[in-house]
């Protein structure tokens, strides 16, 4: 029997990564990004913030975790900065980076002193761009050679005053 996006969806939840997810995350790191992080790097960045950071798993075949998505997000003081986004290729459209991406700004909000979260878009990258829009995030800066030549990337902003406005699929 095939399962449809709202079956897995329902079966799926949000927590915080663990030290056993980091071998899924690393490919789902791989496929989404070509310039991926270093084992070593996400290693270290997981350790350092796994609190402020979200898997979304759905069971497995023998009912055990398997990560689908994970959201990344580092920063002290006012500042946050969501760093890294992406969900498995097979389960994209399923909500999921959604679902990602409002518990990473629930995680913001929670903690004392966080007035907004910020993040780099690559400005042709139309569904991680419709995604952040969808949620309110505003272009805050352009900046052509962001990450060097050809790597333009857009800075939005979201403002953690502002108030929810539109309710995740999940
Ligand atoms: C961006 C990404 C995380 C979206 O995850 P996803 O689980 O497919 O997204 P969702 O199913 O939750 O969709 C949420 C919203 O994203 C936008 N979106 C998702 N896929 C889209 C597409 N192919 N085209 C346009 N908008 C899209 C829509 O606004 C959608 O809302 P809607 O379903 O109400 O129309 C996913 O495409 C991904 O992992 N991309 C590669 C990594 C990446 O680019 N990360 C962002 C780096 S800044």
């Amino acid at each position: 029997m095939t399962s449809t996006p709202t079956d897995v969806r329902s079966a799926a939840c949000y927590r915080e990564p663990t030290r056993a997810d980091l071998p899924d995350i690393q490919l789902i790191d791989a496929a989404a990004f070509p310039d991926r992080y270093p084992f070593f790097v996400l290693r270290q960045l997981l350790d350092a913030h796994s609190r402020r950071s979200v898997v979304a798993v759905e069971p497995g075949p023998d009912y055990e975790d398997k990560v689908v998505g994970y959201a990344l997000t580092i920063g002290e003081g006012p500042r946050a900065w969501l760093i890294s986004l992406a969900v498995s290729p097979d389960r994209r459209g399923y909500g999921y980076g959604r679902g990602l991406l409002q518990r990473s700004i629930e995680l913001c909000r929670e903690r004392v002193g966080v007035d907004e979260v910020l993040l780099t878009v690559d400005p042709k990258n139309k569904p991680a761009y419709e995604l952040f829009q969808s949620f309110g995030f505003m272009l805050r800066e352009h900046d052509e050679r962001y990450f060097g030549d050809d790597e333009p990337r857009d800075v939005l902003a979201y403002d953690l005053s502002r108030p929810v406005t539109r309710v995740p699929r999940f």
